[in-house]
Order: C-alpha cells, then sequence, then structure tokens
C-alpha cells in the first residue's frame, strides 16, 4: 500500500471512529475531550458532532487553523503530562468521550507517549464514556469495543471506561 493510501485510510478510520463514537455516547451527559489540537481537523468534526457540548482540548503550541482554535476557557493549554493532573478537579469522572491524536510519525515513541498519559487519562472518562486512540491503550479500567464497518483492526482503537 502507498503511503498516500495508508494516509487516507488513517484519516477514514479516524472519522469512522468519531462518528461511531458520537453514537456510543448519544445518551451520556458531559463533556469532550480532545488530546491533541494539531491542525484542528478532528476537533472541527468533533464540533460538527457536538454542537451543544463543551469540548476541552489539549495542546502544547496552538498552531491550528484560525478557524478550529477553541474558546480560550475550553483550552487546556501546556503538557498535557501538567495539564490533564491539573484538569483532574473539574473533568475527572465526567468526559463522556476523550479522543486522543497526539502522535507522530515514531511508532515507538507514540507507544511510549500512549502508555505515559494513559493513566492520566482514564480517570477523566465517566462510567461508560469512550475513549477513541489511534494508539493502543488496552489495560484496566478500558474495555475495548468493535470497530466499526469498514475499519481494519489496530487502525484505531476503541474503548468503554
Ligand atoms: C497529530 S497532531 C493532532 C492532529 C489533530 N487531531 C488534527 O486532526 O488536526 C498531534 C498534536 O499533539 C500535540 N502534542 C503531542 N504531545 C503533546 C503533549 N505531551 N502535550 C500537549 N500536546 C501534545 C502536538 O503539539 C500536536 O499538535
Amino acid at each position: 500500500m502507498s503511503r498516500l493510501d495508508s494516509f487516507i485510510r488513517r484519516l477514514e478510520a479516524q472519522r469512522a471512529c468519531l462518528d461511531h463514537a458520537a453514537e456510543l455516547i448519544a445518551g451520556l451527559v458531559g463533556p469532550m475531550l480532545e488530546l491533541g489540537l494539531g491542525n484542528g481537523r478532528t476537533y472541527d468534526h468533533l464540533r460538527e458532532l457536538f454542537p451543544d457540548r463543551d469540548i476541552y482540548v489539549c495542546e502544547r503550541r496552538v498552531a491550528a487553523h484560525p478557524d478550529c482554535i477553541p474558546p480560550a476557557d475550553k483550552l487546556l493549554l501546556g503538557d498535557m503530562f501538567e495539564t490533564l493532573p491539573a484538569a483532574r478537579e473539574m473533568l475527572g469522572g465526567k468526559v463522556v468521550l476523550a479522543h486522543f491524536d497526539a502522535g507522530t510519525g515514531d511508532a515507538a515513541s507514540n507507544r511510549k507517549l500512549a502508555a505515559g498519559l494513559r493513566p492520566l487519562i482514564v480517570p477523566l472518562l465517566c462510567p461508560g464514556g469512550v475513549l477513541a486512540t489511534q494508539q493502543a491503550m488496552d489495560g484496566a479500567g478500558l474495555m475495548p469495543i468493535p470497530l466499526p464497518n469498514g475499519v481494519a483492526e489496530g487502525r484505531y482503537h476503541l474503548y468503554r471506561a
């Protein structure tokens, strides 16, 4: 598969998983958490899916498309290893959907980042809340759930808290 095909499939998987997650959490009340603003593409998609929900966004340095910059009171600006523990009082046990997309092209450092942040993300989820992530985050407190049709195993990951 060419790198272009792989890139397109990754983005299709990401969108399919976010759309599926939206159905899974439809009955839950609470905020969303976008972990990695980047260009703001998935944040923008979440805003479209959830126009009436609070979406908190973690990012160490905002460089998103100007239309995709979160309001200051929803931006957790700084390194997630610091901002997530600081957000525990506000968001602990309340997040209905967290989307983790903070990786780079380096698989080993992505695994390390995901493993390091996992214990900071899980306590923020509400019971039944969903985590969508490009990196696997198997372990205590998270139950893997099936991917939507058309998304190859391992390309994206969905978990229920
Ligand atoms: C792949 S990009 C996100 C892409 C974005 N979801 C989109 O669709 O445009 C990853 C982002 O995560 C941020 N990031 C990575 N590690 C971080 C950390 N430890 N704390 C805060 N932000 C981090 C990077 O600065 C980068 O902007």
